[in-house]
């Protein structure tokens, strides 16, 4: 192989991972523009961390050059052997010390932020929410609220919001990295952390664990409101049933939602049965459809028809209606119906802007 042959390799390589590399983040979804408390003692420490590295980096290189240079065989020198340094006690003892110093300067402040983040002195008072993880979807369960919905978590800007977190089958991990770390969402034992957003916006949570078929596609959404319209939207979502359909299809909807849907889906968010499937409170103010789908009529036909080609191996596909059950194969005119009805459950003026494909 030609030696310029390489190299234009390389350079496609490189020029292919910068174009595709580049459009890696998104806003709201990244951490390293922090938005909330805890992802902004976290970027410290990860900018303090970068710094020492770097540091390190830059005088190893500059000594190692040096004596690249400094110290090359020479003409007329090839039997000369330098002096020798093992056992010097002085340059032990530097080389051990530094080292420590500098795993001091990152250890002291990861340590007080490790355990500043752990920090649950004001969770008593402060708004609860316990989240559980279930393949491939989250559930939200506001405690003294007694609000329950999924997907789209509400909470007021600048105020602490404690999560008790668990799983409902396989460990996940809740993540929504630019308000705050990662936490393990295990089945046996409830792991408590807390989110406080900066500004309001719609901030994108993904799962961080692998967990199944769909693990990459178990989205979900911060909404981060102000605190008149938070304590309008619980006011909302307490009282959500009498909403007003428009059209005779969304009325049709609603029978067939009730027949084939309603054992898995409330839609009432007072309602504190246990979930099988996702709470569909307002469904039609929902920023997603089963957290990664625009929020339209077409997608959501399709995933009620055939749920499996969007999110393989979730739970819709034990669905009576697509196992053969009562209600059997659903038709596409019934799940534009049902569609048209869940649409229309808006009972909430409460609506965040998000466009999640503007991109
Ligand atoms: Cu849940 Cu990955």
């Amino acid at each position: 192989m030609k030696k310029w042959v390489g190299k234009v390799r390389m350079l496609g390589l490189f020029s292919l991972m910068a174009i595709f590399l580049t459009a890696c983040g998104k806003e709201n979804l990244t951490a390293l523009a922090p938005k909330g408390y805890s992802a902004e003692r976290s970027f410290e420490v990860i900018i303090i961390s970068i710094l020492v590295m770097t540091v390190v980096f830059i005088v190893v290189m500059a000594i190692f050059t040096y004596v690249l240079i400094k110290y090359r065989r020479k003409k007329g020198q090839e039997d000369y052997i330098p002096e020798q340094i093992e056992g010097n006690k002085t340059l032990e003892i530097v080389w051990t010390i530094i080292p420590i110093l500098l795993l001091v300067i990152i250890a002291v402040p990861t340590i007080a932020t490790t355990y500043d983040l752990a920090d649950e002195s004001q969770k008593e008072d402060s708004i609860n929410v316990n989240v559980t993880g279930k393949q491939f979807w989250w559930n939200f369960d506001y405690v003294n609220e007694g609000i329950q919905t999924s997907q789209d978590l509400y909470i007021p800007v600048d105020t602490r919001v404690y999560l008790n977190m668990i799983s409902g089958d396989v460990i996940h991990s809740f993540w929504v990295p630019t308000l705050a770390g990662k936490m393990d969402v295990n089945p046996e034992n409830e792991n408590v952390m807390y989110i406080e957003a900066y500004e309001e916006g719609v901030y994108w949570g993904k799962c961080a664990e692998f967990c199944g078929d769909s693990h990459s596609l178990m989205d979900f959404k911060i909404v981060v409101v102000s605190e008149e319209e938070y304590d309008q939207w619980i006011e909302n979502m307490g009282t959500p049933t009498e909403v007003e359909l428009e059209t005779a299809s969304a009325q049709e909807g609603r029978d067939l939602f009730e027949q084939s849907c309603l054992s898995c889906h409330a839609i009432d968010g007072a309602t504190q049965a246990p979930a099988i499937g996702p709470n569909l409170t307002n469904f039609g103010n929902r920023t997603m459809i089963a957290g990664v789908l625009e929020h339209n009529k077409e997608e959501l036909v399709e995933w009620i028809v055939d749920p499996a080609s969007k999110k393989p191996g979730n739970g819709m596909l034990n669905a009576p209606y697509l196992q053969g059950g009562p209600g059997s194969e659903i038709s596409t005119e019934d799940a534009e119906k049902i569609a048209d009805y869940l649409l229309e459950l808006k009972s909430t003026e409460v609506v965040p802007e998000f466009e999640p494909f503007e991109d």
